[in-house]
């Protein structure tokens, strides 16, 4: 559900740009609502759609496109791993592998407990720090040998108390 104040962060964004260029804070406004509920449901387009007067089919291919926008929920941390050609070069594919293993999940799945989901995801422009991964869309990790990954899932998992 799209609040008030939701909407109030909306027009931030929109306060940006021309009143007759508001569309342009569509990616804005998707990002909120993905912060806010943790992924972008169609409702959620809708309401963007009727906020920034554009057809609702319009918002939806934003979503589509860029695949940092989640259009299922997803789980407390999200991983996505970069398997493009730099970091394939240097491990991606070996570190998605790793993830799935200690994970007991394939990439696109989320963990039962509702902890992890893992991704791949396109460059992360971070091609020199290969294999590179994003956490929840904010966190990059650098350099993530099977090490440094175990590291990571016992610090997230720590942080959440759990073994
Ligand atoms: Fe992985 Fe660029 S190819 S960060």
């Amino acid at each position: 559900m799209i609040t008030e104040a939701t909407k109030a962060r909306f027009a931030r964004e929109v306060a940006k740009y021309p009143p007759e260029q508001k569309q342009s804070a569509v990616m804005a406004c998707l990002s909120i609502v993905q912060q806010e509920q943790g992924w972008v449901n169609q409702e959620s387009e809708a309401v963007i759609a009727d906020y920034l007067g554009m057809p609702q089919i319009a918002v939806h291919e934003v979503t589509t496109f860029y695949n940092m926008y989640n259009q299922q929920p997803v789980g407390k941390y999200k991983l996505a791993v970069c398997t493009n050609l730099p970091c394939q070069l240097r491990g991606g594919n070996q570190a998605l592998q790793h993830l799935e293993a200690r994970l007991g999940i394939e990439m696109g799945e989320t963990t039962p407990d509702g902890m992890f989901t893992l991704q791949q995801c396109e460059c992360l422009g971070a091609c020199a720090d290969a294999p590179a991964m994003l956490v929840s869309d904010r966190h990059m990790c650098s350099f993530m040998d099977n090490d440094k990954l175990d590291q990571l899932l016992a610090g997230l998992r720590a942080a959440e108390g759990r073994p």
